[in-house]
């Protein structure tokens, strides 16, 4: 068991705000990791330290047991980092392709390389009939799975999502579910972020729960929907 992710006591504040306390994890090679936590606990701020968007004021980030703290977005990118946003990243008037060939290009340089890589994006993530609709025109489903193939057009070692769940019907959360396991099975692991647990018990192979930005619990799923803090802290009783 390899560790491909690790965070070492990262911290970050937000002026007076603690966000995250000395947080560490430890993400193994080809599993599927959630994170939990009520509103505000510091997930998505997590997330943003991982990938570089937001620098954090204490700890280090490894990647394959590279420290990465220092680098940029983009220099994470192509090692390997790919991420899945909390509500709506695409550009909503560019086509459907064109939002995945950017992110393609921008990656491997080679324009023909990147069509190829665009395609089969497009393909495994369903969106081909869309390929020249505006985002605009996609259904929240579809917009989700343009995501999803914004990050395999980068053919990522790692992809971390954040919230994919949200907003979905049922049908359709048991599609992100099957493309997840799908590409997890192909050798990518998963750092997910869910506010709800009920997608992640089925599909995560340990959580950690955050609580204002203290990890207070991390294991097995259904050993840590047992622990009486986590309950205390989703359901507010003990
Ligand atoms: N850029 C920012 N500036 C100031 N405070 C911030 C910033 N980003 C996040 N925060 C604060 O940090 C805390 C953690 O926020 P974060 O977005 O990481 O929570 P979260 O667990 O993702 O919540 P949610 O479940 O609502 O998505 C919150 O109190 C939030 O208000
Ligand atoms: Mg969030």
């Amino acid at each position: 068991m390899s560790e491909i992710l690790g965070c070492e006591k990262v911290t970050k504040r937000f002026g007076g705000l603690t966000a995250l306390n000395e947080v560490s994890l430890s993400v193994v090679k080809g599993e599927i990791f959630g994170i939990i936590g009520p509103n505000g606990s510091g997930k998505t701020t997590l997330l943003n330290v991982i990938t570089g968007l937001i620098r954090l004021d204490e700890g280090r980030i490894l990647l394959d047991g590279r420290d990465i703290t220092k680098l940029k977005p983009h220099e994470r990118v192509k090692l390997g980092i790919a991420r899945m946003f909390q509500g709506m990243r695409v550009f909503p008037y560019l086509p459907v392709y064109l939002n995945v060939e950017l992110v393609a290009r921008s990656i491997y340089g080679d324009v023909r390389l990147a069509r190829a890589r665009t395609s089969w994006a497009l393909t495994m993530s369903g969106l081909l009939p869309e390929a020249g609709e505006l985002p605009i025109r996609l259904t929240p489903y579809k917009l989700r799975m343009l995501e999803f193939a914004r990050i395999l057009v980068s053919n990522p070692k790692i992809a971390l999502l954040d919230e994919p769940f949200a907003g979905l019907t049922p049908d359709e959360a048991e599609a992100m579910i099957g493309l997840i396991r799908k590409f997890n099975s192909l050798g990518v692991t998963f750092v997910i972020v869910e506010h709800k647990l009920r997608y992640l018990m089925r599909i995560a192979n340990r959580v950690a729960v955050l609580n204002q930005g203290v990890k207070i619990a991390e294991g097995r799923p259904e050993d840590v929907v047992r622990n009486p803090q986590v309950i205390e802290v989703y359901l507010g009783v003990s």
